[in-house]
């Protein structure tokens, strides 16, 4: 029997509803600010025609301060899956005009089940938020929702890649869920992120500030570190979250997508050379050399903007994904603080759960002196960069290109802390600490007594760092696989990686380890 007209129309009524969310007047609001509607930012991110939505018919259960009489389509946030590159992809989006995208019982509940699809079926998970927060007249329940998302954020980390875009405001505890992602995406202008705004800061402890000093994707990016990417737009912001998809599987069970080239190249790249100057003290752009030894120089790096004497992103040697590790001695001379041990920390364990291979290329003279870094806890937050290593399975190799002195050797991924590959290049220094150190302490009276100290202090770093220098006298006790030439490193790496590429180590079985916080 054929559907009857009537419920057709019925049908095409209700998605008329649906499509025009909190009315065609906030949607051409939206326009008018250049912002596209929650719909339209899914249409945009997905490949055409692959969004199938979960919930479209969903509606507001909250019944108190006049709730009853609103209709709010999807209840403000629009769920479903679609495809990037081939592959299955959930996400939600907040509708702004929908009740300021606030969210309700109902607008939990999708997201929470949208949530636990993606954890079943193993899919990537991305949060396009866009919200005034818990909706206030449905009071405990929105609370309640905010719970359940926060626990099954938890639930899908380690198992699946979640991603947070926001797009708009968002406020106090709502903060918390892209918080408890792997990523935050934020856009430049339109954007907020914040746990009190300016307000409630001057309310509580008299201090002015403004928003953008707190909450701006400027801020979070470059002092808080708080997120890992500000995006020109929204266009943008979806263009990073898919490229960021391009490197990872799609959860914790799968390997991410390499495309091997079909022969490994051992070419030589004459110019690499030339990137290390004569000067151990001069320093030099280690993205540079990250260019130089990556397919096409593409290298998506994640929180460029925060602790940037280090550097940490994906790429492809030869088609294999892997994560780079990499101290920039342009920065802080390369040194390990607390920001930068954060940083790196976390993104070592983000590739060891997703089965990403890690370079790590280093060049550091130590960890960064200081008493704010001493009071601020630099021995609990090292703590974390030698724990991921320590505690990552992947295939872990290493170049050493200078120096590599002290505990942050260690820190950067040493045969010791399980490095399965260590190579170093001739101008590698593995030392205890730099040769001026080293003498003060080992030759202190000695140089007192002399008749020239400086001569005699400098005369001695001379013999310290002939023996330790160079890269021959780790060689010699094996804690290095070879000593290579910088032009040759692109070709060894794709090869260790190939290598590499089916190791499997099995440690004690035990809930999770203690890493410091
Ligand atoms: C219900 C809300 C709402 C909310 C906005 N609206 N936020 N409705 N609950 N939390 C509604 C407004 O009433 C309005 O409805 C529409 O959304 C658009 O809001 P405007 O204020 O007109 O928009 P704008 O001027 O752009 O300001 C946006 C805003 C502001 C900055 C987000 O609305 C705001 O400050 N909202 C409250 C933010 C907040 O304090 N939320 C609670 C955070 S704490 P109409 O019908 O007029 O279109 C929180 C706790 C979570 O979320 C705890 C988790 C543990």
């Amino acid at each position: 029997m054929p559907i009857s007209a009537q419920l057709v129309k019925t049908l095409e009524e209700k998605r008329k509803v649906i499509l025009n969310a909190g009315g065609a007047d906030k949607l051409a609001d939206r326009k008018k600010k250049g912002l596209m509607s929650a719909r339209e930012r899914l249409e945009a991110f997905f490949e055409p025609g692959t969004f199938m939505e979960f919930g479209a018919h969903a509606q507001n259960q909250g019944r108190e301060f006049g709730l009853a009489d609103k209709q709010f389509p999807c209840d403000g946030v629009i769920t479903g899956i679609g495809y990037v590159d081939g592959r299955p992809v959930a996400a939600y989006s907040q509708d702004f005009t929908v009740g300021g995208g606030s969210l309700g019982s109902m607008h939990a509940k999708k997201i929470c089940d949208l949530q636990d699809y993606a954890i079943k079926t193993g899919m990537p998970f991305i949060g396009i938020n866009d919200s005034g927060g818990a909706r206030i007249q449905e009071g405990d329940a929105a609370l309640a929702g905010y719970g359940q998302i926060f626990f099954r954020n938890v639930l899908a980390s380690g198992v699946v890649p979640q991603i947070s875009i926001l797009m708009g405001p968002c406020a106090g505890g709502a903060v918390y869920s892209p918080a408890l992602t792997d990523f935050i995406i934020m856009t430049k202008s339109n954007a907020q992120m914040f746990i009190c705004g300016p307000e409630v800061i001057k309310a509580a402890t008299g201090q002015t500030v403004t928003m953008d000093e707190i909450g701006s994707a400027a801020a979070h990016a470059s002092v808080s570190g708080n997120i890992h990417f500000v995006a020109e737009d929204e266009k943008h912001a979806l263009q990073i979250a898919r490229k960021l998809l391009s490197f990872v599987p799609a959860n914790n069970v799968q390997d991410p997508p390499h495309r091997p080239t079909p022969t490994l190249s051992l070419d030589i790249d004459p110019g690499m050379n030339d990137i290390v100057p004569e000067d151990p003290k001069a320093p030099f752009d280690v993205l540079k050399v990250i260019a130089r030894l990556v397919d096409g120089g593409d290298f998506l790096e994640v929180q460029r903007d925060f602790a940037k004497n280090i550097v940490v992103g994906w790429a492809r040697i030869q088609g294999i994904v892997v994560g780079i590790i990499a101290n920039q001695p342009a920065v802080k001379a390369g040194t390990l603080d607390i920001d930068a041990s954060d940083k790196s920390a976390r993104f070592i364990r983000f590739c060891n759960i997703f089965n990403i291979p890690i370079v790590t290329l280093v060049d550091v003279p130590g960890f960064l002196p200081g008493i704010a870094q001493e009071r601020g806890g630099i021995i609990r937050h090292g703590a974390k960069m030698l724990f991921a290593y320590a505690a990552a399975t992947v295939p872990k190799i290493t170049v050493i290109m200078r120096k590599a002195y002290g505990g942050a050797y260690l820190a950067m991924c040493s045969a010791d802390l399980g490095a399965d590959l260590v190579f170093a290049w001739p101008t590698a220094e593995i030392a205890v600490m730099g040769g001026e150190g080293a003498v003060s302490i080992l030759f202190k009276r000695e140089i007192a007594a002399a008749s020239e100290p400086k001569k005699k202090a400098k005369e001695l770093a001379a013999e310290y760092r002939e023996k330790f220098a160079a890269p021959y006298e780790a060689a010699s006790k094996a804690f290095i696989t070879d000593i290579i030439m910088p032009s040759q490193t692109r070709g060894i790496l794709a090869m260790a990686l190939r290598n590499t590429l089916a190791k499997r180590e099995s440690r004690p079985p035990k809930k999770h380890g203690n890493i410091p916080l």
